[in-house]
């Protein structure tokens, strides 16, 4: 057929591009030069993934050309033409990995990105596990008409839905005014068609990192994909053989392709679909792919959306500031009596932000209050602390910080647009009401803005409130509470992963604490956080319980059947891939390294985060590697069993100076030491054992006296 032609012709042509570059490439450089794709642990994803070799050198690229030209059989079958297109895949990678050879950054003169990161797709793990991130939108080639190109990717942006753009329309959007960058989800990979390979990767590796797949297992592969990460493709302008093969790889990996060229009988249904009129692109892209939007139509002048979250508003921009280091502020959600609220009430007492030249700068004091049967104090800093995460989804508002430390900005296109702060208490209301419907019946929002007013809310009813609740957080601990709860958000993706969040260990995403799991089982009762009652304690100080190993059996659908809450080596609890930190044992130093997402450089296990993470994810439980939340660090429960933080012997400097008061704190009452993070070492002082040992020896360290560890 037409289409099988012309998805050959593309394999064949990429088949005949790689061979030569591979060759080029190997005469120019030698077979024993090194080749890496930059911060990843999988070396070049796709054939990682699907054939398990690990490319290191140029050297080892020739049988890679082998198995590509294999899968292409030239045959005329649907089945057969899709592999074709998994070959374009391997050759597009082969290509793309080649411009990395010499080292640096290839795409420092383009306008995309190149290779997605490890550690950008692991953030991408929780907004996509929870539907933040609804879908994964792949639009490729150069529209006729640059106005249908920025009207799709705008709607996806809008909608939550994560793009990666790909050919020339990437300045057509960016010129029709589309923000782009990871943090408003449109990420301009590369101008070559090859450069589509970037995102094919990043869907792989989430295979690799969160799914657990075994490399080599093709199969197994195409059916994660397929079912778990819902991808799909755009192509605008008209196809060239390239295009369709590489497209038919997209479809062998289970992601509808969406042209907007009439493609008549050549259509495969579900598969490859015309739609030539572009104002039905993304419906019929989404049903394809069957991704629900849970749209917000919230009554605002300007566009809401999760996508607009990373936006930055700088000085010159912006129309207003409320920043409590000028003027006094505050945000409170506080529980009333069912009389003492009125719902839906929303009001401004004192100025608003017209009237004056920009920047106004103004007090403030956002007060909500909120009534219902099933609310509890519990939950009044989880819904408070959503604020934070409702004012960022505005356009054009920009929203740090919480309580009495806070900083909003709202900028001039939105103050033209008509943004007012009565608008800000609307979306605390709508939002209220969306997501906690459950236990909240009534909210009344009220925004004040004049100084002596905000004043006295502070020193009269948030102050004291922040402090009781401080309070509270204080007393809580393992001890003191009788239900931990489960999360099995992430088994979307890392179908045997469950984490076991206590008071004092926050899910390793660092994003659900146990008050957030409990709020979320009130919220939704059948949802991924269900109480385990603390109850059949085995091991007091490993924290072994047989509600706990019972639930979480259940919950893994006995995959793991036992967890060890405070161990690192027997029975650690399992990690998804979305880890704030990992911590590994460093047997030589007889203690552990924990090393944070965020760093990039090398730590002492001879292994980088990405690479000790490789080791960690997927669900399965790795004894001498665990995954954990930042705030589990300096708790008192932290690998008790094996000693407790004395073991701690590296850490990122970032990371030690975040957690060195608490931990200090910690180590003051466990073990009478003070400034315990002095002893710890990092990286200005060494990354390699020997450094670290030296350290340690100069230090004392504690870890260096303890039992061994192993
Ligand atoms: Fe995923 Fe655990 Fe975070 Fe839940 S608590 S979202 S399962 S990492
Ligand atoms: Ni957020
Ligand atoms: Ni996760």
């Amino acid at each position: 057929s037409v289409l099988t032609d012309l998805i050959y012709g593309g394999s064949n042509a990429v088949a005949g591009l790689t061979e030569g570059a591979v060759n080029d490439a190997i005469a120019k450089y030698g077979a024993d030069k090194k080749l890496a794709f930059p911060d990843t642990a999988y070396f070049f994803p796709t054939i990682y993934a699907a054939t398990g070799v690990k490319v290191k050198t140029l050297g080892d690229l020739p049988a890679c050309v082998g198995v590509l030209k294999s899968l292409i059989t030239n045959k005329e079958d649907l089945g057969d033409a899709l592999n074709a297109g998994l070959a374009t895949a391997v050759g597009a990678e082969i290509i793309e990995g080649l411009k990395y050879v010499e080292g640096g950054d290839p795409y420092a003169q383009d306008s995309g990105i190149g290779f997605v990161p490890d550690p950008i797709i692991r953030s991408l793990g929780v907004p996509l596990v929870t539907g933040d991130i609804p879908g994964v939108a792949v639009v490729l080639g150069k529209a006729e008409n640059p106005a249908d190109v920025v009207a799709v990717v705008k709607d996806y942006q809008n909608k939550g839905i994560m793009t990666f753009l790909v050919g020339d329309l990437i300045e057509q959007a960016i010129d029709g005014g589309v923000k782009v960058g990871l943090d408003f989800r449109v990420v301009p990979l590369g101008h070559d068609v090859t450069s589509v390979i970037h995102a094919v990767t990043v869907a792989i590796r989430a295979a690799l990192i969160f799914g657990n797949a075994t490399p080599g297992d093709l199969a197994g592969l195409l059916a994660y994909t397929k079912e778990r990460v819902p991808a799909f493709v755009n192509t605008f302008g008209p196809l060239d053989a390239v295009t369709v093969s590489a497209g038919a790889g997209a479809i062998a990996l289970g992601f509808p392709v969406v042209v907007d060229v009439d493609l008549g009988e050549n259509q495969v249904p579900g598969a490859l679909e015309s739609v030539t009129d572009h104002g039905q692109t993304v419906a019929k892209s989404l049903e394809l792919r069957k991704i629900k939007i849970k749209m917000k139509e919230i009554p605002v002048p300007v566009a809401f959306a999760s996508a607009f979250e990373g936006e930055i508003i700088r000085k010159n921009d912006m129309h207003a500031e409320f920043s409590s280091h000028k003027n006094p502020t505050c945000e409170l959600v506080l529980s009333r009596g069912k009389d003492e609220i009125t719902d839906h009430k929303v009001e401004v007492n004192g100025p608003d932000i017209d009237g004056s030249t920009a920047p106004v700068e103004m007090p403030i004091a956002i007060l909500v209050e909120v009534f219902g049967e099933k609310m509890q104090p519990d939950f009044e800093p989880v819904i408070e602390r959503k604020i934070h995460h409702w004012f960022n989804y505005m356009e054009g508002v920009m929203h740090t910080g919480q309580r009495n430390l806070l900083r909003i900005r709202i900028d001039k296109a939105a103050f033209e647009k008509g943004l007012r702060l009565k608008d800000l208490g609307e979306v605390i209301y709508y939002m209220v009401m969306d997501e906690f419907d459950n236990v909240v019946d009534k909210c009344q929002v009220t925004i004040y803005t004049e100084k002596d007013k905000v004043e006295e809310i502070l020193s009269t009813i948030a102050m004291p409130t922040y402090g009781k609740r401080d309070e509270r957080l204080e007393s809580l601990n393992d001890e003191t509470v009788d239900t931990f709860y489960t999360c099995i958000l992430c088994q979307s993706f890392a179908p045997a992963h469950c984490c076991v969040v206590t008071p004092e260990r926050t899910g390793l995403c660092g994003a659900v604490s146990w008050l957030d799991a409990k709020a979320t089982k009130e919220l939704t009762p059948t949802g991924p956080c269900q109480p385990i009652p603390k109850e059949g304690c085995l091991d007091e100080l490993k924290g072994i319980y047989t509600e706990v190993n019972k639930i979480v059996e259940e919950s893994t659908h006995g995959s793991v059947s036992n967890v060890t809450l405070y161990s690192i080596l027997e029975d650690p609890m399992t990690s998804c891939g979305c880890f704030e930190c990992i911590c590994g044992i460093m047997p030589e130093a007889n203690g552990v390294v924990i090393v944070n997402r965020e760093h990039k450089g090398m730590t002492p296990t001879g292994m980088t985060f990405g690479e000790l993470a490789s080791m960690t994810g997927g669900g399965v439980q790795t004894p001498g590697f665990m995954g954990h939340g930042r705030s589990f660090i300096s708790s008192k429960k932290f690998i008790r069993a094996e000693g407790g933080i004395s073991r701690i012997v590296w850490m990122p400097k970032e990371l030690k100076d975040a957690v060195a008061d608490k931990l200090n704190k910690t180590a003051k009452e466990l073990y009478g030491i003070d400034n315990f993070s002095d002893m710890i070492c990092d990286e200005t002082i060494s990354e390699d054992s020997e450094g670290v040992l030296e350290f340690l020896t100069e230090k004392g360290h504690p870890a260096l006296s303890s039992d061994p560890i192993m």
